[in-house]
């Protein structure tokens, strides 16, 4: 059997004739990312066969030299073979962060009513005349406090009653999860002061963040975020789905999602001293298929018509079900999902906007590798998605990267067209260019005359960035940054067509549910924002290439991590909780690819900032404005 070792790890493995290079690299343990899922369709899962012989199933790009194959669609031959590659390591691009965004923050000015209730009880001593048992008793005093008809002692926490209710004298500390007329014993403790903790998630398709935070005061501890480990079997949903479609592979993109939240919490813990065991409560809230992914249910019927999900809402499960790293008895909470593209990250993320209370009409854009989208008002809300791909959170472009240190979020030109300056996240050497670092630079290109509406660089623009070889132009940064080889960085146009389908695919979502509500631009009164961008969206920027509608600025709030902040409130607050649940009741999920008018609006998007030019009359001023002078 072929030997085969991967470089610059050298991690080797022995596998079959015939295994695909993918397959062995897993088999060694090297994280080899497949962007389409091994369709086969990207081209972009290029590796290096250095020696050995392979067998292609399907081809490279054309350009490519001659030793370089695709991992999903190459086998390894007879000999032994040395592959170089390009791995992953998650852990680089790990950060943490703040959560200043979102002001609206319920469990700041209401009752602190954790999932998981701390209650201090002082249960009676037994008694030779009532005969009542040691749960007897606890469960009458608990009942002063949860009113709930009955009480569920796991087999777990019951062994270790007896001995708990007697170390101080009958106080003990109990952790309890209430779900309507029911209660779920989660712990016991002698010790009455032991902190005790929960996380919310936000299980983004490519983003994962956690929040730590400490369930007796309500405290944010820490929030920390990182690429999710799934990325490696597919950029976006659909890929993903593919990918996981046997049960081996379905427990691999499973395993990714737990072990992406887990390295989270592990940073969050090590850094504040805490241990897992005191954390007793986790919210999370993602996309339906991630929900899929996190509790290893096959999303396959997703896809398919008529896009049925296993589920939309569960009660709660535990934590060691899911293999989460915190106390095994600890409840997970699953946000509600409303459709089979509209998951639980939109039911927590609409909780941080006033949409639901207000008279005037509010759009709520969420913009990640999925975008989704909410309209209304308190009489009615429709939401829907669309793919936008990964490039607004860093990903599918050349250089993209998350928005952390090293990341390109701005450029700027001199009057003559010349790139003067590139404003780096925390001013360090530039690494890549993040979501909204793409979104000001293209903006920038189009109003500098470097690229034209149509995404591709104009042909007689004449600035030294700008590097043609044969068809193909590129738009260097780097250049004069010591310590970083020539051209290292740059934008090509393949990278702005993936901008241009992400903006269309955002764009037109919006227009298509204005249109199936009857409703215009004109109509809407607030634009809430929000995504992983941090505060380096520019809202005007976003507006010139077209990705939001060019309405006044005023209207548009920018709120960070939704899905995060709303998961916060889930875990911290019971009128949270009961306001998701009502809120999901109430969101009419429309489904965009059975409305006929969507394909053309996505068309029409394609274009920057729209092929409509009335639509953005200021925007196409700006554009035009110095070409005119210039060019
Ligand atoms: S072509 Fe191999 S993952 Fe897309």
């Amino acid at each position: 059997m072929p030997r085969v070792e991967f470089f610059p790890a050298g991690k080797f493995t022995i596998v079959d004739e015939s295994t695909l290079i993918f397959e062995a690299a897993q088999k060694a343990g090297v994280h080899l990312a497949l962007p389409c899922g091994g369709k086969g369709t990207c081209k972009r899962c290029l590796v290096s066969v250095l020696s050995g012989d392979v067998v292609r199933f399907e081809h490279p790009p054309e350009d490519s030299p001659p030793s370089v194959v695709l991992a999903c669609k190459t086998a390894i031959g007879q000999k032994d073979c040395r592959i170089q590659v390009q791995e992953w390591d998650f852990t680089n691009y790990d950060v943490d962060e703040s959560y200043d965004f979102c002001d609206k923050k319920f469990f700041h000015n209401e009752l602190l009513k954790p999932l998981v209730l701390p209650c201090i009880l002082k249960v009676p001593a037994p008694q030779l005349d009532d005969g009542k048992s040691d749960v007897d008793r606890v469960n009458g005093e608990l009942a002063k406090i949860v009113q709930v008809s009955s009480i569920h002692w796991p087999i777990a926490v019951l062994r270790m009653l007896p001995e708990t209710l007697r170390t101080e004298q009958g106080r003990m500390l109990t952790l309890v999860y209430r779900s309507g007329d029911h209660a779920h014993l989660c712990a016991i403790e002698d010790k009455l002061d032991k902190p005790i903790y929960g996380i919310a998630v936000d299980l983004g398709t490519t983003t994962v963040s956690v929040a730590l935070a400490d369930l007796l005061s309500g405290d944010v501890v820490g929030i920390a975020s990182g690429y999710n480990e799934q990325i490696i079997c597919g950029e976006d949903i659909i890929s993903r789905i593919h990918y996981a479609r046997t049960q081996k592979y379905l427990l691999e993109v499973n395993s990714k999602a737990i072990s992406t939240i887990n390295r989270l919490i592990s940073r969050l813990i090590e850094k504040n001293n805490i241990s897992p065991n005191n954390i007793y409560a986790a919210v999370i809230s993602g996309n339906t298929t991630m929900m899929h992914f996190l509790l290893g249910v096959t999303p396959e019927y997703l896809r398919l018509e008529p896009y049925t999900p296993a589920f939309y809402t569960l009660d709660y499960v535990f934590a060691e079900e899911i293999g989460l790293s915190i106390n095994p008895h600890a409840i997970a909470y699953v946000s509600p999902a409303v459709g089979s593209y509209v998951g639980g990250d939109i039911t927590a993320g609409i909780l941080c906007t006033d949409m639901y209370n207000e008279s005037g009409l509010s759009l709520f854009v969420d913009i990640g590798t999925n975008g989704e989208i909410v309209l209304g008002n308190r009489d009615f809300l429709f939401a829907c998605a669309c793919s936008a791909g990964p490039a607004f959170e860093g990903g599918g472009i050349s250089c993209g990267m998350r928005a952390i240190d090293g990341a390109i979020y701005d450029i700027e030109f001199n009057e003559e067209g010349e790139m003067v300056k590139l404003d780096v996240i925390g001013d360090a050497i530039p690494k890549g260019i993040c979501g909204s670092g793409i979104i000001n630079i293209l903006s920038k290109f189009l109003q500098r005359g470097i690229i034209d509406r149509s995404g591709k660089f104009v042909e007689n623009a004449q600035n030294p960035n700008i590097k043609r070889e044969g068809r193909k132009a590129r738009f260097i940064f780097n250049t004069g940054y010591e310590g970083l080889p020539d051209a290292a960085l740059f934008v090509n146009e393949q990278d702005i067509e993936n901008v241009l389908r992400a903006k269309a695919a955002v764009f037109s979502a919006i227009t298509t549910l204005l249109e199936f509500a009857g409703l215009t631009f004109a109509d809407i009164t607030k634009v809430y924002i929000a995504g992983g961008f941090g505060k380096f969206l520019n809202i005007d920027n976003a507006i010139t290439i077209g990705l939001l509608p060019e309405l006044s600025y005023e209207k548009f709030t920018y709120i960070g991590n939704a899905s995060l902040m709303g998961s916060l409130n889930l875990l911290l607050s019971e009128k949270a909780r009961t306001l998701q649940a009502e809120l999901a009741s109430k969101i009419t999920y429309i489904n965009l690819s059975a409305l006929s008018n969507y394909h053309s609006q996505y068309t029409a998007a394609l274009f920057f900032p729209h092929t409509n030019e009335n639509l953005f009359p200021s925007s196409i001023k700006k554009i035009t404005a110095y070409r005119k002078m210039h060019i």
